[in-house]
């Protein structure tokens, strides 16, 4: 089911990232984004180990649907247990979620989401002390807050387009990098949210998506996902964007993002400090879309943010095809941190954020849960 609230707008051709199907008991459906865009596969996950592997291996990727996911996959740690007893009960619940945990480094949205269902299962165990619940009971508390981060999501990423859309005139032409998109949240996006809600308006807008080394987000999903929802979009080559600001083909730049320290250092997909450096030469603006939940405010700037290290596979080529010698030393961070002096203005769900980005971020996230 998607979520009841879903506000998919300009995206709704798309089928849900990720859906809970059934009550408790239930399972998790989602799109496995590695086979895109050559299949749509929809995969049932119903086992924390399984939803743990979809998060690592990119089935499901993008901060805040990585978010979902593991909320969900917690509620599948509850149900797959085999504990009679709470002791067993919360050992297996609090061990999904530190299992969970490891999945993925970067986005913080993930690490948001736990800390919720975290603190939903304490909840219980304080209610628990006083009248137990019954398992079926326990398990719909679970799958609510679940859901509940899945729709919160979903306005957010509504709220997020119809901010940013306002900035847009009719005509623009966008640079996006990997996907921010519908594939990458609960809802609609949070960059491709932007130009979906500027669509819905009447404004024509063109994007220039990069490709996206090494694994091809900007190809595979951005330009899917916008193709399907009737977007006018081109695909570039990473290593072409210097050319095409340089031709005046780009008005503005919207970027997603994984993790936001509070003085605005901004950790994106590898490859965006490239694309903010471009846009600072050629005077164009560079905007990032991003929730709240996407903010690390223990994180004075972008020094300490863990950046992912993947597999050297993912570039020395293709299970068929290798495109790089056997041996070969391989560097392959799957993000990089954008500093704050490059970016023009941050689009959230509270408005339009403008340097200086550090008191405008703590203004916004001063009622922040
Ligand atoms: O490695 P990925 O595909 O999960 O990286 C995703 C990104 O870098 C996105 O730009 C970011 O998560 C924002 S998604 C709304």
């Amino acid at each position: 089911m998607p979520p009841r609230s879903s506000p998919r707008g300009g995206c709704k051709r798309l089928p849900p990232t990720l859906s809970w199907k059934g009550g408790t008991g239930g399972h998790v459906v989602l799109i496995d984004q590695t086979l895109l865009p050559g299949q749509l596969k929809l995969i049932r996950v119903s086992t924390v180990t399984a939803m743990w592997e979809a998060i690592r291996s990119l089935r499901v990727r993008g901060a805040p649907a990585i978010g979902v996911a593991a909320a969900y996959g917690v509620v599948l740690g509850a149900q797959t247990s085999r504990a009679r007893g709470w002791k067993g009960l919360a050992r297996d619940v609090l061990g999904a979620i530190d299992r969970l945990a490891t999945s993925r480094p970067t986005a913080v949205n993930l690490f948001r989401a736990l800390d919720r269902m975290r603190d939903c299962w304490d909840r219980l165990e304080v209610l628990e002390s006083g009248k137990p619940l019954d398992r079926q009971e326990l398990l719909s508390v679970l799958l609510a807050e679940a859901r509940a981060i899945h729709e919160e999501d979903a306005a957010l990423c509504a709220a997020i387009g119809r901010h940013g859309a306002s900035l847009l005139r009719d005509g623009c032409r966008i640079l996006t990098h990997c996907n921010a998109g519908a594939l990458a949240t609960g809802g609609s996006g949070t960059a491709l949210s932007v130009i979906y809600a500027a669509q819905e308006l009447g404004k024509r807008i063109h994007v220039y998506s990069d490709e996206t080394r090494p694994l091809l987000q900007g190809a595979r999903l951005t330009c899917w996902e916008l193709q399907r929802s009737g977007v006018d979009v081109t695909l570039i080559c990473d290593n072409a964007a210097a050319s095409i600001f340089r031709a005046g083909l780009v008005d503005a730049v919207i970027v997603g993002a994984d993790r936001i320290a509070a003085n605005g250092d901004v950790a994106n997909k590898i490859g965006t400090y490239g694309v903010a450096v471009l846009a600072r030469e050629h005077g164009v603006p560079f905007y990032v879309a991003a929730p709240s939940t996407t903010f690390d405010l223990s994180l004075r700037n972008g020094k300490r943010i863990p950046i992912e290290e993947r597999s050297s596979a993912e570039v020395t080529g293709s299970p068929r095809q290798r495109t790089a010698p056997r041996g070969i030393r391989v560097l392959n961070p799957a993000f990089d941190v954008t500093p704050a002096r490059y970016v023009t203005a941050i689009f959230t769900e509270q408005g339009v954020l403008r340097p200086p980005l550090e008191s405008s971020i703590r203004r916004a996230l001063r009622n922040r849960g």
